[in-house]
């Protein structure tokens, strides 16, 4: 079994390079990595708000950044051919269901094109031992049913985000079967993980954002889809996951490669209701109204991961359950909102996470 800690303490001065490190996880992961003593690179779009997590850590004054479009293969390679990364995780994305459904192109772009093009680079350089590529667990074709789905369900999407995740998949088990299963000793994996929460997220229509705007301004929170059920998580645990993951691929490249789920315990599967009701009354306004609005999109009313795979093989579990996960969310914003140090709170919560033993 791989043990995380062990893990992040050999990643000290390697050379990774991220996708994607401008958003909601590729900050956290880039501190997480920088904390660790590696030589951090990441490549993506500048961020969009003065709050992003990535302006309040500074990281741009601490890993070797590159404001870059993965559409743009030309200068993506130029990227990889000067940080000649070992480690490579695949985080740049455009994230979100709604804006797929407003611009689809540009999501299946970004998301199917600008994947392709991070493969190739990976493919014509020699140095990349080790491959995380994020996807989502939105990548399945959702059947609406009680069950968590496995790594070899059916892959599918009915709106343009989720089809551009289960397409990077199929693209990305392409590369896998031709090019990358000779190449030795390289390791390589796909990761789908569930609905994350956590501080540093301020993307329009996530739930956690949404709530933390509307407190701050006092003002109701509008549910778009109260009753969905959605396994949340804390940011650092799909994190986790892909760092264990890492360390296993680099120590056993043939047998870790492949897709892996990383998903909460059955226990934190809520609606999006309660998740905004537990932010409510764990910041102790009371004065928050949840209010309710018809949306026009279409989204998944019910999914959630089978993680055995995760469990058993890699030994990887969540460390914080809901409670704890809500917790950590509101001390998060809480910090922000009163204007305490973000980067102190952040590795806090590191630390915090690497110590706390499996629940
Ligand atoms: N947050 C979640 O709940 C969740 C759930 C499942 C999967 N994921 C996946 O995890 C990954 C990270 O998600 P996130 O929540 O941090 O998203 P985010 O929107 O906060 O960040 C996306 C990142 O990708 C970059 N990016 C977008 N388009 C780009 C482009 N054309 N060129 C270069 N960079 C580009 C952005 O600049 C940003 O750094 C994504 O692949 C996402 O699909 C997220």
């Amino acid at each position: 079994m791989v043990n995380l800690v062990n893990t992040i303490a050999s990643l000290r001065s390697k050379r990774i390079l991220l996708t994607g490190d401008t958003g909601f996880k590729g900050s956290w992961l880039a501190l997480w990595l920088a904390e660790a003593g590696a030589e951090v690179y990441g490549y993506a779009l500048p961020p969009l708000r003065e709050e992003d997590h990535f302006n309040l850590l500074g990281l741009r004054n601490r890993i070797d950044h590159f404001d870059g479009d993965i559409r743009d293969r030309d200068q993506l390679r130029r990227f990889f051919q000067q940080a000649q990364p070992e480690f490579v995780f695949h985080l740049g994305a455009q994230a979100l269901v709604r804006e797929s459904y407003q611009n689809p192109k540009a999501t299946f772009d970004t998301n199917i094109g600008g994947s392709v093009n991070l493969l190739e680079c990976v493919r014509e350089t020699p140095s990349v031992k080790t491959l995380i590529y994020v996807t989502s667990d939105k990548c399945y074709r959702n059947r609406e049913w009680i069950w968590g789905y496995r790594e070899n369900d059916e892959l599918g999407g009915r709106d343009p985000y989720s089809a551009s995740k289960a397409a990077a998949e199929i693209v990305f088990s392409a590369y896998g079967d031709s090019f990358f299963a000779s190449r030795p000793n390289f390791g390589y994996a796909s990761v789908r993980a569930g609905n994350v929460i956590g501080g540093g997220d301020w993307s329009s229509d996530r739930i956690i954002p949404d709530c933390f705007r509307s407190i701050y301004h006092n003002k109701p929170i509008v549910l778009r889809h109260p009753k969905s059920t959605r396994p949340w998580q804390y940011v650092l645990e799909p994190l986790s996951g892909y760092l264990t993951l890492a360390g296993a691929l680099t120590e056993n490249p043939k047998q870790f490669s492949g897709a892996w789920n990383f998903g909460p315990h059955g226990e934190a599967n809520r609606t999006v209701k309660e998740l905004a009701q537990a932010m409510i009354d764990l910041w102790g306004s009371g004065q928050i109204n949840v209010a309710q609005q018809d949306s026009d999109w279409h989204e998944a009313g019910l999914l959630h991961l089978n993680c055995d795979k995760s469990h058993h093989q890699l030994g990887w579990r969540p460390r914080w359950n809901f409670e704890r996960t809500a917790t950590e969310t509101v001390d998060w914003y809480r910090a922000f909102l009163e204007g305490q140090s973000i980067t102190q709170k952040s590795i806090e919560q590191i630390q915090r996470y690497t110590e706390t033993i499996y629940d």
